[in-house]
């Protein structure tokens, strides 16, 4: 197969982790015979110091006409003076919003080599299998108003949801749950907030078309208390933008750190994004320490979502496996008796155990 694949490394730990992206790339592309395209494009800080703003009109049109589309991380302490219009993080929503990416999921899986390194119980994070379908385009992030007023001392931001903007996305999660082990839990604060209140009225009209998934609304606040004291409860998690944000990071903790978890953010149709959840790490940058391991994670998202590449994708997931139970792990996972590597040589590792794959098989077929 032949894809066109955008590059968005960012900034920060952004750019190391796309190298791991780029390598993994070519591993499989000459494993599986196929021709990945790809092409780099500046977002986020970057694009602010070579390009004065955050995204580039190029970058969109790139990213429109691509197959899909990786990103490492935007954002740093060099910009957040910025006024709100200019700020790295503004490049991220806007590809988000302009590409119609309203689809954005989580899977938060525990590798069974890194039971032990959660700061939570073992018998707690032990098979834990959650999807956080998040809402990516509207609430909090892009309701208007929001800013300052002329004297500076008043701050507006608007919660805004349409109804079928909140229709699209549970669907995505009923369709998720119907996919997985039939439940779907809806989180919200219908307690206290509107769009809550409209969010639970429509997940109880779909309920209607989906009899085999069993639905349970909780409210956000008890939900991330519960998603740390008895996660096993969740298999499939709908929720609006920020709580979505908070309870992502929150849940990566069951994994053993941050830099593990990949994403998708994906429409109805057409081309896809993929990034790991963290950020640009930038108390780590430039250091070659940080864990690709989120970074590989959504290329094999996008091996699968986009592409339609099952086997490269869980030969992917194999890799990283097997490179984790050998006991390979960067700094940040808490594994006793593992070895501690920097990035490169944990990008080595999973590329030789891909090709270790290739090679078994040429004897095996010969
Ligand atoms: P962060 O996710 O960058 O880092 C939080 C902590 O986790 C840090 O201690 C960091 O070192 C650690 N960490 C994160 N990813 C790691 C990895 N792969 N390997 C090892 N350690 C890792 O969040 P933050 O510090 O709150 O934000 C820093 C910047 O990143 C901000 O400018 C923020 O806006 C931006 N940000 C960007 C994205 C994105 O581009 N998708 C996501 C979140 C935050
Ligand atoms: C994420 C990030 C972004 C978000 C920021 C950087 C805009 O935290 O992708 O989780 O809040 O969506
Ligand atoms: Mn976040």
């Amino acid at each position: 197969m032949r894809k066109q694949v955008i590059l968005l490394p960012g900034d920060g730990v952004g750019r190391e982790i796309m190298e791991g992206a780029k390598a993994v790339l070519n591993a499989i592309a000459s494993e599986y015979n196929h021709e990945f395209i790809v092409h780099e494009h500046a977002i986020g800080g970057d694009a602010i110091d070579r390009y004065d703003t955050p995204l580039p009109e190029d970058t969109v049109k790139a990213c429109k006409n691509a197959d899909a589309i990786l990103l490492g991380a935007v954002g740093g302490p060099k910009w957040d003076g910025m006024p709100a219009g200019k700020r790295p993080e503004k490049g991220l929503l806007g590809i988000r919003k302009s590409l119609g990416l309203f689809a954005n999921l989580r899977p938060v899986q525990g590798f069974g080599p890194l039971v032990h390194a959660s700061p939570l119980k073992t018998e707690l994070v032990d098979g834990c299998d959650i999807l956080i379908v998040r809402e990516l385009t509207g609430g909090l992030y892009f309701g208007k108003p929001s800013g300052r007023s002329a004297d500076g001392e008043e701050v507006v931001d608007t919660l805004r949801y349409t109804r079928s903007e909140i229709e699209r996305i549970v669907e995505k999660g009923f369709e998720a749950a119907r996919m997985r082990s039939g439940k779907l839990t809806s989180v919200d604060k219908a307690n206290v907030l509107e769009s809550s209140r409209m969010w639970r009225e429509v997940v109880d009209e779909k309920a209607k078309d989906y009899p085999d998934v069993t639905v349970e609304h909780q409210l956000v606040d008890s939900a991330a208390m519960k998603l740390i004291t008895n996660p096993k409860q969740f298999d499939v998690i709908v929720t609006e933008n920020l709580f979505g944000d908070i309870l992502s990071d929150e849940a990566s903790v069951l994994t053993g750190s941050l830099g593990m978890l990949p994403s998708a953010s994906l429409r109805t149709d057409g081309v896809g994004l993929y990034e790991p959840v963290h950020g640009s790490a930038p108390d780590i940058a430039g250091e070659g320490i940080v864990n690709p391991l989120g970074m590989i994670l959504s290329t094999a998202m996008m091996l699968k979502y986009s592409f339609g590449m099952e086997e490269e994708a869980a030969e992917i997931e194999r890799a990283v496996t097997e490179c984790l139970e050998d006991g390979y792990h960067t700094r940040d996972l808490d594994v006793k008796g593992g070895k501690v590597v920097g990035t490169d040589e944990m990008v080595k590792r999973i590329i030789d155990n891909l090709s270790t794959k290739s090679i078994s098989n040429a004897i095996c077929s010969s």
